[in-house]
Order: structure tokens, then C-alpha cells, then sequence
């Protein structure tokens, strides 16, 4: 199916609305997703395997498109045409969208005989059980606030960490003397905003991400410390290569793999292409925080959404589900990943480095009220806002607007969108 829709996406479209193409099999689940780069169908292959192996068949629909744009275009298509898959890969705000709508099916039974509510952190069942009903099956939790970097880059640079604002750019400036793009990144909406994401946790700090994002307050999106984030990202702008229009995500990571750029600003699923190129962490590579926010963890969960397929939940969707959920594919797919698990008992034994930073991180901003839902993923706003917010920052970036346009644009975005 990948394939088919590089080469021809009406037609694909067309066979994914009519399911001609993907309808289920008997006994089995299809499964709409956007994990299709290398790192990413490394991970799903072991929810893959973990289902074939209870004997469940798979029938996979795969829609690229970091971030899952297209993949939610293909699905409000499909359940439009009354022919909506049995799971759904989602983000945050679009599950509490579907749920209302009475589109998903009930996982309270599966979700009581295995204690969901003991294990699953308040922050994402916030985005799972809604209005006191199980409707999906979250699979972990990434963040966005990282930086990738290729160790022998910057040590062959004398980099170290930064972990600064002014070390960061001081680190930036060395690269480019010295002939390296300094930031791998891709032009397109949701990785501006991912970007944008961190760099405005670092300057508003974490009381100003949650008055501007998730509380929508116009003194804040308006101010003048919005102003200052969106003069930062002209610093990122200044920094990236000549074509980073519309490159892909993993695509800007290989960059960092393969020693072309210094530094990628992008959230951990990132880790699944440097391990999949078989790099180490500490090693090879280097994740670390965005400089200014070490407290902070802004993060975005996947999950499986189960449609209701008329009737209660199948079999079927409670197996996928309780597979999901379950400690040891918790680790074994988070491990693969990059993210972290969506459980609170599960060991960080089989982690790497940067994946027990990851649950480090996540357990220590939970705890001392760090931990905010990331705008560019879903998880702060509904997606109208979220879209309004790329917008802008998109234009911005492009060089549409300068950045004291920029502030006025988003309060003026943000009030029409909400
Ligand atoms: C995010 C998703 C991740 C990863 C990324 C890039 O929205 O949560 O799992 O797939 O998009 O595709």
C-alpha cells in the first residue's frame, strides 16, 4: 500500500475510503497507522508479531506522513463513507473528538479485568477515558523537547552539551564555520511546529506554554516573550540547510546519522532511526533536553483507537488492546521506538540511556507539575487551534511574517480557531 500511495494517491484514496483494498481480515484487525519509516515499522512490527503470534490477523494501512496528518484525512474519509477501520493510531485532542462524536467502541471490561486505572498516568487518561469510558489503548509516551546530536561532529567541533540558549547558538555558529549544516531539519508544518514547540517552553517557561497553548491566554500568545520565541526560531531559520523544504523527519535525522548536520530538534521517535541504523546512544549519538528546558517534558501519546464497529467491542479490538497494554510489549515496543512506556509500573531495565532519561524525565516532571501536553502533537489544544498554530508558525518560518506580525497573527488565528 505504501507504495501505491507514493505512486498514485487518488487511487489509494479511493481504495481506502471503499476498503477495497484493506477490508479486514476474518478474525483479524486492520489497523490504520502512520509508522512508516525505518525506526517506526521496526516498532510496530513487534505489536505485529505479539498479535500473530495469538493467532490474529493483520491487515495493515499505512498512510505516511510524520505527525499523522494524512492519516487522519484517510480515516474521516472512512468513517464518512461507514467503513471505519478496526484500530487507529491517534494523538490526544482527536481521540476526545471521536469519542464525543460516539464513534469508538468500549473498552471498560478489558480495561477493569487489567487495571488500566491503577497503571495508565492521569495525564494520558485524560486523553483515553472519556467521560468515564475506556475508548483506546494508549502504547507509550514520547516527548518533543529533545535534541539530537552526532557525537563525533561535535566532538571532532569541541561541542559540548549546551545547555543554554547562548551555548546552543555559540554551537550553531562552530558548525557552520566549520562547513556542517548545524540543524537537520524538514520544511513542513508539524516539525516547524515540533521545533517550535520547544522553543517556546524555553523562553515563556512552563507557566507561559500553559497560559498561551493550553489556557489559549491572548496576553500571552500576544506578549512580548512569544515575540522573543519567534525570534529564536529566525536563529533555527538561519541555521538549517537550502533544502530543508518539505523534507521528511526521518529523512532530516539521517542527516544527523550520517554526519551531514550537527543537532535535530525533533521528539524521540527520532531514537528509533538512529537505533535502527544500528547507532548507539552516548556513543554515536547524543540526546539531551532543549537548552532552558531540562525541568520540562512536553509529550504526546499514541494510541490505538477502537471504532465501533456496531455492537460491542470484538474480540479482536479487546486482544489488540490488552496486547497493547501489557507490561512486556510495553517495554519491547517502547524499547524499539524511542518512547517511553504508558504504564507507571513497567522496569526501565531494558531501556538505553536516552530511554531511562525518557522515563526519568516524564516520572520527575509529573511529579512536580512539569509535564504539559505538546501543541504540535495534539495534545495541548483541539486540532483547530493546533492547526491555527501551525499556520502561523509555518508562515513565519517561510519568512511570510516577521516576528512581531507573527505574535499579532496567532492571537488573531488562535481567537477565530477556538
Ligand atoms: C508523532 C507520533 C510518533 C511519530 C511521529 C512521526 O505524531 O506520535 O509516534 O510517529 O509522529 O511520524
Amino acid at each position: 500500500m505504501r507504495s501505491i500511495l507514493k505512486t498514485n494517491t487518488a487511487l489509494a484514496l479511493v481504495l481506502m475510503i471503499s476498503g477495497g483494498a484493506a477490508s479486514a481480515q476474518d478474525n483479524g484487525v486492520e489497523v490504520l497507522h502512520w509508522w512508516t519509516s525505518g525506526g517506526e515499522a521496526a516498532a510496530l512490527n513487534v505489536l505485529k508479531e505479539d498479535l500473530e503470534g495469538q493467532g490474529i490477523g493483520w491487515t495493515d494501512m499505512p498512510v505516511a506522513g510524520g505527525g499523522g496528518e494524512q492519516a487522519m484525512t484517510v480515516l474521516r474519509a472512512r468513517v464518512t463513507a461507514g467503513n471505519a477501520p478496526t484500530a487507529v493510531q491517534g494523538l490526544g485532542f482527536d481521540i476526545v473528538d471521536w469519542a464525543k462524536q460516539g464513534s469508538l467502541a468500549d473498552l471498560n471490561t478489558v480495561a477493569a479485568q487489567e487495571g488500566w486505572d491503577d497503571v495508565v498516568p492521569s495525564a494520558l487518561q485524560e486523553f483515553a477515558k472519556i467521560d468515564g469510558k475506556w475508548v483506546s489503548a494508549p502504547v507509550n509516551v514520547h516527548s518533543t523537547n529533545w535534541v539530537w546530536a552526532n557525537k563525533a561532529v561535535l566532538d571532532a567541533n569541541g561541542i559540548a552539551v549546551p545547555t543554554t540558549w547562548d551555548e546552543f547558538t555559540a554551537a550553531l555558529e562552530t558548525l557552520k564555520a566549520a562547513g556542517i549544516t548545524p540543524i537537520a531539519h524538514g520544511g513542513q508544518a508539524w516539525q516547524d511546529a515540533t521545533v517550535f514547540d520547544a522553543v517556546a517552553m524555553s523562553v515563556l517557561g512552563p507557566d507561559g506554554y500553559q497560559a498561551a497553548f493550553i489556557d489559549l491566554d491572548e496576553d500571552v500568545l500576544g506578549g512580548a516573550k512569544m515575540q522573543e520565541a519567534f525570534e529564536r526560531m529566525d536563529v533555527i531559520r538561519a541555521n538549517v540547510d537550502e533544502n530543508f523544504s518539505g523534507r521528511d523527519w526521518n529523512l532530516a535525522t539521517a542527516m544527523v546519522i550520517n554526519g551531514e548536520a550537527g543537532f535535530q530538534m525533533m521528539g524521540d521517535w527520532a531514537k528509533g532511526e538512529f537505533l535502527n541504523a544500528g547507532k548507539v546512544p552516548d556513543q554515536d549519538f547524543l540526546c539531551f533536553r532543549f537548552p532552558g528546558t531540562a525541568e520540562q517534558v512536553t509529550f504526546n501519546a499514541d494510541q490505538f483507537m477502537m471504532f465501533d464497529q456496531g455492537g460491542a467491542v470484538s474480540d479482536e479490538q479487546a486482544a489488540l488492546a490488552s496486547a497493547i497494554l501489557s507490561p512486556s510489549f510495553q517495554s519491547a515496543f517502547n524499547v524499539v521506538k524511542g518512547s517511553v512506556p504508558a504504564r507507571t509500573d513497567v522496569s526501565d531495565e531494558a531501556f538505553d540511556a536516552c530511554g531511562k532519561k525518557g522515563m526519568a524525565d516524564l516520572a520527575a516532571a509529573a511529579a512536580s507539575g512539569n509535564l504539559f501536553g505538546s501543541m504540535a502533537h495534539g495534545h495541548a489544544a483541539p486540532a483547530s487551534v493546533k492547526n491555527a498554530v501551525y499556520d502561523v508558525v509555518t508562515a513565519h518560518f517561510n519568512g511570510e511574517f516577521d516576528s512581531e506580525e507573527a505574535v499579532a497573527e496567532l492571537v488573531d488565528a488562535v481567537s477565530i480557531a477556538k
